[in-house]
């Protein structure tokens, strides 16, 4: 497919609604099929890694019925209940689906299936999971022992206790679903929070779950009680077109429905650091450390763009803004100073190496950034603008068209279809901001 190309433009202006959540929709269809009675979801994403979901769990026998009220997944219960005991799983680009889903198969207690995905999906490490998960009992093969395919066989699980050594939603994710299926307790303690989308759902589904600080804990349970669930519009998405607001100058841009939940804004706290004027009500941090909100807030947020300073991002805030660190080396490319992220070496297992991906990425249009061990360094000035290529990854892709309308002169992004995985109508929604 050709590049495509995003010229300097004057402010942007309007309103948008941003895609549905792609965390919380993964979770809702997979908890939806863990369920015995239907489940109706409201505001499901459909695009390409979300549809890979609701692939893999129709070939686990789930139903899946797109009606008025929303989709509504009449699902198979939690415990040796997958009709198809054996097969492939293709999760394509969607590493949530194949963190998730083995917790799930490991409690099965019959049958195996192997999971497999694109070529991003090839590098990405699932030691992280199959570690833990054989720790509760669980078989599983992997090749090299940390990379797909994976094959995991249903055995009965036992609870234990975990120590993260990297902060994961989605590894946290899958240790709560086995948990939910094996004898005794499992707890799960990570170095600093993550997004806990999962565990809104757990209290929602009515799962004996607690929360201490950083530490989570799951009982075995026979049952979810849930009905539906809605999700909210993904701040992740949102992101790109508030930091084009930010970066192009006299903005002004409201997003509406758009995710608050505050383990997820840790990149609006970033850029408001920065100088960036965004008013919004963010779900404060809860009061007490046993907390957990049964929803998701969902609210709006005004922004206009404004002068930036350089900022230094430490290692306790990147979970927080693990997919919108992209977007602090651009907004960083824009202001006075120096903008430095660091503890942020994750960033090398996303859907691409996104550390060489933007430092590379942001150089080729005349941006001053180098890569550090475990993040980068950027020294604010112009973009020129020249050719960026997505390497595959929608968050890459998202990146290079947000600098083009910074530019000075244009970018072309090459590889831009990936924004299929996580915001289709990327282009179409921009361009009717800078109409
Ligand atoms: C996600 C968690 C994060 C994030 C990813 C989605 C999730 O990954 O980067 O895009 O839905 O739980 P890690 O858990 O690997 O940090």
């Amino acid at each position: 497919m050709a590049g495509v190309r995003f010229d300097p433009v004057g402010p942007l202006r309007g309103a948008i609604t941003p895609p549905p959540d792609k965390s919380i929709s993964h979770r809702a269809a997979l908890f939806g099929a863990m369920s015995d009675v239907p489940v109706t979801i409201h505001n499901y994403l459909i695009a390409d890694d979300t549809l890979s979901t609701l692939d893999a769990l129709r070939s686990l026998g789930a139903g899946v019925d797109q009606q008025a009220e929303g989709l509504v997944i009449r699902g198979v219960g939690l415990h040796q209940a997958i009709e198809a005991t054996g097969g492939s799983l293709y999760v394509g680009n969607a590493g949530t689906l194949l963190r998730l889903l083995p917790g799930w198969l490991a409690g099965q207690g019959r049958g195996f299936w192997t999971l497999d995905g694109d070529q991003s999906i090839q590098r990405r490490p699932v030691d992280r999971i199959v570690e833990p998960l054989r720790a509760m009992g669980a078989r599983i093969e992997a090749r090299d022992d940390r990379l797909t395919p994976l094959t995991v066989h249903g055995s009965q699980l036992h609870g234990a206790e975990h120590v993260l050594p990297v902060a994961s939603a989605q590894v946290k994710s899958c240790l709560l679903i086995a948990g939910m299926l094996a004898d005794g307790e499992t707890t799960i303690t990570e170095p600093s929070r993550s997004r806990d989308h999962t565990e809104r759902i757990l209290r929602r589904a009515r799962v004996p779950f607690e929360r201490f600080g950083a530490t989570v804990k799951v009982r075995e349970v026979d049952e979810l009680e849930l009905e539906d669930l809605t999700v909210p519009g993904d701040p992740s998405s949102a992101a790109f077109l508030i930091a084009a607001a930010c970066v192009v100058p006299s903005s002004r841009l409201l997003v509406e429905g758009v995710g608050l939940n505050w383990t997820r804004t840790g990149f609006l706290r970033i850029a408001a650091r920065m100088g960036a004027v965004i008013v919004g009500e963010l779900e404060e941090p809860p009061q007490t450390e046993a907390e957990v909100p049964e929803s998701e807030p969902i609210g709006d947020l005004d922004v206009a763009a404004a002068a930036l300073e350089g900022t230094v991002v430490e290692p306790e805030e990147i979970p927080l803004a693990i997919d919108e660190l992209p977007l602090v080396a651009l907004l960083g490319a824009c202001a006075e100073g120096e903008t430095i992220v660091r503890g942020a070496e994750e960033l090398r297992w996303k859907e691409s190496d996104r550390i060489a991906g933007v430092v590379e990425g942001l150089a080729g249009l005349g941006v001053d950034i180098e890569a550090t061990d475990d993040g980068f360094a950027v020294r604010g000035g112009t973009i020129r603008g020249g050719v960026i290529d997505s390497r595959g990854d929608h968050r890459l892709a998202m990146l290079g068209a947000i600098a083009g309308l910074a530019s000075s002169e244009g970018v072309v992004v090459e590889g831009m279809d990936a924004a299929t995985v996580s915001y289709p109508s990327f282009a179409e929604d921009l361009a009717t901001l800078v109409a």
